[in-house]
């Protein structure tokens, strides 16, 4: 359990909170480059970490963010018109260019003003797919750090943005804790569940797919430079060899799930303390069909989600559409799909949910772990310690699932990973 105090402490992310300060040392993805598809096309409202932004795309194809509100009189640039380099507020016609730059101000004919004038951008890179932005301190503008997904050909991987009205923690948390995937997730675990015998699943990009039947894995950790990673061992049929499925935290919000063929790359980002944009980039040696992973997350099916808006759409009024005859014949949540049901779990929990009333077990130290770092950065930063893996190149960080031999270490599967000490 967490004291009231320090669940508040992670799950508040706004402007003057200490959990909000802590991220806001790093970049974040604030949309999709699909959201923006084309030279000129509609501008974005971004929330992130409880504030409200425009992203845009400008006619050379360069993408600015500003403050949502116009540094006139407040109109949003949201209604805005993005035309000829820039974007023009709808109210009195005052046009920015992406850097801030105030190109025209039609009510108020004085170049010196223009000149002494910026609107507020904000540091914003392309990449993989994904816009990025840093709204912190200006002076506290860290490298921006890169993955490997980021140095691979656009073909062998795609990007997936799902919002989820509930508390980024609740779906780290989930992402952090392997002992939920062979319950959960039991119909891509574990196909022969309904015959109570197990098959594995053969499908290479499933990160569900579970090599064993072991429900209660072993779990070492370990602190890293970005966060920690940490092994689940599960028993196999051979008695000298154990399933070794490694995942990483990577401070704020990170996380890597292995599947047979690729790697799932998810940042849980805080729109604000009750609303999460989940980022999934998949990537791997071999072409992703972005189509193919919607279906097996679930996304396909038109009462979950919503390709346009990103929106994760079920709720309690139809019971996030269980199916309790699907329960009795073929699916043992009665819902389909991985990320259907990690959401509808996360969401079953509520907006924000008060961890003062459950119970730990062992099998839950991850999730613990996730809570300790967090709360040593949020500790850290009001004692001027900046957060762990601010700035960092992270393209070593990744995650596997192996077959590892008695006495074999299992941090020899992931070399990339530096532990803390090796960092001091
Ligand atoms: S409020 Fe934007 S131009 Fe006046
Ligand atoms: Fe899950």
């Amino acid at each position: 359990m967490l004291k009231t105090e320090d669940n508040a402490l992670l799950c508040h992310v706004g402007p003057e909170t200490p959990m909000g300060a802590v991220m806001r040392r790093y970049w974040h993805p604030v949309c999709t480059s699909a959201q923006l598809p084309t030279p000129d096309s509609d501008p974005l409202r971004v929330r992130l970490l409880g504030e409200d932004f425009v992203v845009f795309r400008d006619t050379e194809g360069r993408v600015g963010m500003f403050d949502e509100l116009c540094m006139h009189r407040g109109a949003s640039l949201a209604l805005g018109r993005v035309e000829e380099g820039g974007i023009r507020c709808l109210y009195h016609g005052w046009k920015f260019d992406v850097t801030g730059a105030l190109l025209e101000t039609p009510n108020h004919d004085d170049a010196k003003y223009r000149a002494r004038m910026k609107a507020p951008a904000y540091p914003v890179r392309e990449e993989a797919g994904l816009v990025w932005a840093y709204v912190g301190p200006r002076d506290r503008e860290p490298a921006f750090s890169r993955y490997a997904f980021m140095d691979t050909k656009s073909e062998n991987r795609a990007v997936i943005r799902i919002n989820i009205n509930c508390n980024y923690l609740q779906l780290v948390e989930g992402g952090e804790d392997t002992s939920h995937v062979g319950v959960l997730h039991t119909n891509m675990a574990r196909p022969g569940w309904k015959d109570k015998e197990f098959q594995p699943n053969k499908d290479v990009v499933n990160p569900a797919a579970l090599a064993t039947n072991d429900l209660h894995p072993e779990l070492e950790l370990e602190d890293t430079e970005f966060g920690f990673h940490y092994v689940a061992l599960r028993k196999t049929d051979e008695p000298d060899v154990r399933n070794a499925r490694v995942v990483p935290f990577v401070v704020p919000y990170g996380r890597v799930i292995p599947s047979p063929a690729f790697s799932f790359f998810v940042f849980e980002v805080p729109d604000d303390d009750t609303h999460t944009s989940t980022y999934i980039v998949i990537y791997g040696d071999a072409p992703v069909e972005a189509d193919r992973v919607i279906e097996l997350l679930g996304l396909d099916d038109k009462r979950y989600y919503n390709r346009e808006t990103c929106l994760f759409t079920a709720t309690w009024a139809d019971s996030f559409g269980q199916s309790r005859k699907l329960m009795k014949d073929s699916s043992w949540t009665g819902l389909v799909g991985v990320e259907v049901e990690d959401a509808a779990i996360a969401l079953s929990q509520g907006a924000l949910y008060d961890r003062s009333k459950e119970h730990l077990v062992p099998s839950d130290r991850a999730v613990m772990r996730v809570r300790r770092i967090l709360l040593d950065a949020v500790k850290g930063l009001s004692n001027g310690v900046e957060p762990p893996g601010v700035g960092m190149d992270l393209t070593g960080v990744g995650a596997c699932d192996a077959s590892l031999r008695a006495g074999q270490p299992w941090r020899e599967l992931m070399p990339g990973h530096r532990p803390l000490k090796a960092a001091a």
